[in-house]
């Protein structure tokens, strides 16, 4: 499910390692060069030169200094040694990855690495690797595409994952996917906030169909805020342009970040640099537009005009296109906008969910690789990694396994709830509106800085909300009926915000991304936990899990 970085990495694996004896099904509710993933824009890490300083320990040591501790150790490691291996696969599958005068893979500096270690592409990283991949698919008859096919229900059988069934957009037809095992790769929750990189149709349906199969979902307090969304829109402007010498500047022109990270100052992890920021606009240091956005400044024109043409194409033609600002003149208008989130469903180091023959990779997944707050370039590079691990491991398991029978009662009621209920009587209330407000009460009460009186507000609003929605789609077309697709969407993002509300007010510390003005300090006594939440027919329970601690003792996080 899902046709990102993780899904056809995925695709590629399991096809690889069940060559002439599985068939996959790649279901995808876009076409696969629309997935999200192509808007990656600034790099994968990896180590590629020990021989050089770096070291596969020091990339472990940032990801858990970054993750403020939270990250699992196990996971941590395994990932750093399997991510060379992917840059380098995909070099043999036709990457065309940026390259150093001596003619090896070039890397470049990200926030929080304490090496160059992203490899890139200019800063079309997302879209070259996808090209890569999708174009290595093409090569293996086992995988077929389902493109615009919207998965709704994940569903289950005697305690094993036995398909999903999903929507064609073409034509409103519900079909039943059987499968031996499947993989969720649907990116992360999306678009529940309205200042986000994300594109419209990154929505939190993987979140949800997982949640409500009964499968916890962990860690979701912890949403990353990019700290620089270009101001209006929302684009990413990467973190790359700061790791080729942008610099951050107040009103003042100061260049506020020594004050709050000395040593890293620009390239301090996202959470310190984003906060920063917020502070920096709370305090009276930033700039408003006509329409009363906050903003501060991206200074690019200390940096080479040669560099910006070559290796930041991207950020200029974004620029000029969206904002009318040519970056090798002039700064460019940005605050954090909300670009990530490091909880998801809950899966082992394997990507295994607690639904045998269901695993999960990339930003849907949580195997708490990022911990509290991740660090810019690791995404795509665990989205190789797991899509790798979770192919390789369903394939195997579905050599092994018979097939299971769904249940005709699950299909049912997932029939009627589409076709009677969605699409049944025109609903009173529009659900772009509802949308609207969804997104705003996220932007006010669970964004940057968070405290116990105004998330409890915004959670009390949301469940109002959701109360008085009464989803439905007034549009009654089975082709092409996006309103209908729409509504899901909306009815999934009504869970997974009330999830993200509850377990962030149930978090009483400050760590890494989760921010709190009423409890400012990290409290590893009492949190050195995961937080996982399971559906209940009346509602959720929280569990926990103890944080994976192998090398590296929880210490203060200086940058
Ligand atoms: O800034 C960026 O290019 C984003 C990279 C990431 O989220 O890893």
């Amino acid at each position: 499910m899902g046709s990102g970085l993780a899904g056809l990495r995925a695709a590629i694996e399991a096809a690889r390692t069940g060559r002439g004896r599985v068939s996959i099904a790649v279901v995808t509710k876009t076409q696969p060069m629309r997935s999200h993933s192509v808007s990656a824009e600034g790099g994968t890490a990896a180590v590629l030169y020990p021989e050089e300083g770096d070291s596969l320990e020091s990339h472990m040591w940032d990801t858990v200094k970054g993750s403020d501790f939270l990250a699992d150790q196990d996971v941590v490691e395994r990932f750093v040694n399997l991510a060379p291996h992917e840059i380098i696969q995909l070099e043999h599958w036709g990457m065309p990855w940026a390259r150093r005068q001596d003619g090896k893979i070039a890397q470049r500096y990200f926030g929080g690495q304490s090496y160059p270690r992203a490899c890139y592409a200019e800063d079309k990283v997302g879209f070259y690797e996808m090209s890569t991949l999708y174009d290595t698919c093409l090569r293996y008859d086992e995988i077929v595409f389902y493109d615009e096919w919207v998965v709704t229900k994940i569903l289950k059988n005697n305690g094993r994952f036995a398909g999903v069934v999903a929507i064609s957009l073409k034509n409103g037809e519900l079909a039943l996917f059987n499968a031996k095992a499947g993989i969720l790769a649907t990116g992360g929750a999306g678009r529940i906030y309205s200042f986000a990189t994300f594109g419209h149709s990154s929505t939190p349906d993987g979140y949800a169909i997982a949640y409500r199969a009964g499968i916890p979902l962990r860690d979701m307090e912890f949403v990353q805020f990019h700290p620089t969304g270009l101001v209006p829109s929302g684009i990413l402007i990467t973190e790359a342009a700061r790791g080729e010498g942008g610099i951050l500047r107040n009103k003042d022109g100061e260049r506020f970040m020594e004050r709050y990270a000395p040593k890293a100052k620009d390239l301090a992890p996202r959470d310190i640099v984003s906060r920063a920021m917020i502070t920096e606009i709370r305090e009276g240091r930033g700039f408003k537009t006509e329409d009363g956005e906050d903003y501060l400044l991206l200074d690019l024109t200390v940096i080479d005009p040669d560099v910006i043409k070559k290796k930041l194409t991207s950020i200029r033609e974004i620029c000029l296109r969206n904002a009318g600002i040519d970056p090798i003149n002039e700064p460019i208008p940005v605050r954090p906008v909300a670009h990530y989130y490091m909880g998801g469903v809950d899966a082992n180091i394997d990507g295994a969910t607690e639904l045998p023959g269901l695993w999960a990779a990339g930003e849907v997944a949580c195997t708490s690789m990022n911990g509290a707050n991740r660090l810019g370039s690791n995404s795509t590079s665990e989205c190789l990694v797991w899509g790798r691990i979770t192919g390789e491991q369903a394939a195997r398991f579905a050599l092994t396994h018979p097939a299971v029978e769904p249940l005709k009662s699950e299909i049912d009621e997932e029939e009627k709830r589409i076709y009677d209920k969605l699409l049944g009587p025109a609903p009173r209330v529009n659900p772009y509106n509802i949308k609207k407000e969804i997104q705003a009460l996220m932007e006010r009460h669970f964004h940057v800085y968070r405290e116990a009186s105004s998330m409890e507000e915004g959670l009390r609003k949301l469940r109002a909300l959701k109360q008085q929605a009464e989803m439905g789609v007034e549009d009654k077309s089975r082709y092409y009926n996006t309103n209908l697709i729409n509504v899901l969407e909306i009815d999934y993002m009504f869970d997974v915000c009330e999830v993200i509300g509850a377990a962030a007010i149930h978090r009483s510390e400050s760590r890494g991304a989760h921010a709190r003005v009423d409890y400012p300090l990290r409290d590893d006594k009492n949190w050195l936990n995961h937080i996982l939440v399971y559906k209940k027919i009346d509602g959720f329970e929280f569990s926990y899990k103890e944080v994976v601690i192998t090398k590296f003792k929880p210490t203060e996080r200086t940058y």
